[in-house]
């Protein structure tokens, strides 16, 4: 076991005894666990562990998710991140629900049509590349105001992440390909040199080594928000810039406050669902869908039946077609969230819903409603005490923008490919938007991240979330549908294959290890299909009623479930 040596910066003195308990060289993945005192899934064993250490120390569930997503920041520079954005979904033992919208904004100087060329073409590498496809990041602020609900202190919460940078970590085979294929992006879009490239390709066990990004992560600890929107690294970002052509200002940084919004809760089958309203479009989408589905005995159809997948598709084709036309953030857009939502509409939409064929995206538009008043990291922690904890957070793209802030080693996000950077084009997820979801300084773009809580009797039942772009509303949907309906363990409601289909394009994706007498039952009724890589990488909690645990992290990657 390889120790660490103590880092000193200033007067501040890491603690070298959280350090011991994990050995950043030597570990393994455990995908499933099951106890009683708590249990942290997420995207890679070295943040659970970081998370359950937490929770051992007396932390309550936020105490974890915060050190957690911290511990990400380093040990999964694709998408765990302090450059990027995200939301989280909470159920505090004494009742209360919560979501915080940490999501990225657009910044002051960004423009409805800042990304179209003299010709009126959309501009694609840079609203995904480099320095103007980012938006300002709310990950540190979202972190700060979940500490108020917090137990320890943020330094003992940040300690492990500084560490991690400090002294390096070995990279697992995932890392080292993710690494790889961004190389070519990683030398393009940096003004600066990066820890993310070397001469020789980055291979399994190698240590990577981030000293820019503990020294961002020490002025945090030290100085709070201001270490990250004010002084030297806001200073360092503004630089960074400069010199790429981007468009963050300090004012942007110092403005950037992450909001608490109310949840998106409403019953399914006798359980209280809580999920993140807009700017996610889960917190639509997700009660649209599954109330469509509650009009159908599906149980009786059966997982992966050709008619519970038909009508699956069907009502993600059916909210997805709302999602693209009405959905953007509520801030700066009118959205008819109540409308969509309604029992009278989920009914009226489905006469559009035809049994045994395949439906056409073309004759779908979105509902009539009365106007009224590859990447992202999902993580799930319970504590032993009722308090339950979803974060999803994103730098959109697998390491965002594939911008470095110069000195300060982060990663910036791409974020502003969510918004619609001109009506009808596809962003990187294939989905188009409008009015709704246009670029305006200050306004968050629209999101499919869902993190999300299931209440059973007032208490968490399960708590579930993914990355995937657009899939992941429907991945979620799914999710939920295996569970409560199919009665499915956990473990192969997160691992057995899923499917997605999201208006436009009008084509039905299937995982690649989709039954394939399923795949071809649709092909012959109309359906165009397509086979895709994994969709999603759900990490799911169940909690039993006898009060047991279960985690599960996804096999689709270094996703891992510890607890204790
Ligand atoms: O917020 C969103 O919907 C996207 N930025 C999420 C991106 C994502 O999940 C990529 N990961 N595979």
């Amino acid at each position: 076991m390889k120790y660490f040596l103590p880092v000193i910066y200033g007067l501040l003195v890491v603690n070298v005894v959280v350090a011991q308990e994990l050995d950043p060289y030597n570990y393994s993945i455990q995908k499933t666990f099951k106890g009683r005192n708590g249990a942290v899934v997420s995207a890679h064993p070295l943040a659970s562990k970081v998370g359950v250490m937490i929770l051992k120390k007396g932390g309550n569930a936020i105490d974890a998710a915060i050190a957690t997503k911290l511990a990400l920041a380093v040990v999964y520079p694709g998408a765990g991140n302090i450059g990027g954005g995200g939301f989280m979904v909470a159920h505090l033992n004494d009742g209360r629900n919560i979501t915080l919208d940490f999501r990225e904004k657009a910044p002051g100087k960004a423009h409805r049509d800042m990304y179209l060329d003299s010709a009126g073409n959309a501009d694609l590498d840079k609203s995904q590349y480099g320095h103007l496809a980012a938006g300002v990041p709310g990950s540190v602020a979202g972190l700060f105001t979940a500490h108020t609900y917090a137990r320890l202190p943020f330094r003992d919460l940040i300690a492990p992440a500084i560490e991690l940078a400090e002294n390096g970590f070995r990279i697992t085979e995932e890392e080292a390909d993710g690494l790889n294929s961004e190389r070519e992006n990683f030398l393009k879009y940096n003004t600066t040199s990066t820890v993310f490239t070397k001469k020789n390709p980055w291979k399994a066990g190698d240590t990577l080594v981030q000293k820019d990004l503990a020294n961002t992560l020490r002025r945090i600890s030290k100085r709070g928000m201001k270490g990250f929107y004010a002084g030297k690294t806001a200073k360092l970002l503004v630089a960074e810039m400069k010199r790429g052509g981007g468009i963050i200002s300090r004012k942007d940084l110092k403005d950037y406050k992450a909001v608490s919004r109310n949840p998106s809760a409403f019953k399914y089958k006798g359980y209280d669902v809580v999920t993140m309203p807009l700017p996610s479009s889960g917190g639509v989408l997700l009660p649209m869908m599954l109330k469509m589905t509650d009009q159908f005995p599906i149980a009786e159809y059966g997982f992966h039946s050709l008619k519970a997948v038909q009508l699956m598709t069907e009502i993600e084709r059916l909210a997805y077609a709302d999602r693209a036309f009405y959905l953007g953030d509520e801030d700066f857009y009118k959205v008819p969230v109540a409308k969509l939502t309604s029992d009278a509409y989920i009914k009226e939409r489905l006469r559009l819903y035809k049994p045994d064929t395949a439906g056409n995206s073309k004759a779908i538009r979105e509902g009539s409603v009365e106007k009224e008043s590859e990447e992202t990291t999902h993580l799930s922690i319970v504590d032993g005490s009722g308090n339950a904890v979803a974060i999803t957070t994103t730098l959109n793209g697998g390491y965002g923008a594939c911008t470095v802030v110069g000195g300060a080693g982060f990663l910036l996000n791409n974020e502003m490919d969510d918004f619609s950077v001109k009506p009808g084009v596809p962003n990187m997820f294939g989905a188009i938007g409008g009015e709704a979801n246009a670029i305006v300084a200050g306004k968050r773009m629209l999101s499919s991240m869902t993190p999300t809580i299931v209440l059973k009797n007032g208490k968490p039942y399960i708590v579930a979330g993914t990355p995937g772009g657009t899939t992941i509303t429907t991945s979620v949907y799914q999710t939920l549908v295996n569970m409560i309906d199919f009665n499915m363990s956990t473990f192969d409601a997160v691992n057995k294959p899923k499917f997605h289909m999201q208006w436009s394009p009008d084509i039905l994706f299937l995982e690649k290890d989709f039954p394939l007498e399923i795949s071809a039952a649709l092909e012959k009724m109309g359906y165009e299909i397509k086979r895709r890589g994994q969709i999603g990488r759900t990490e799911v909690i169940k909690i039993l009623d006898d009060g047991t645990i279960e985690a599960v992290g996804d096999k689709r990657g270094d996703d891992a479930a510890e607890g204790f």
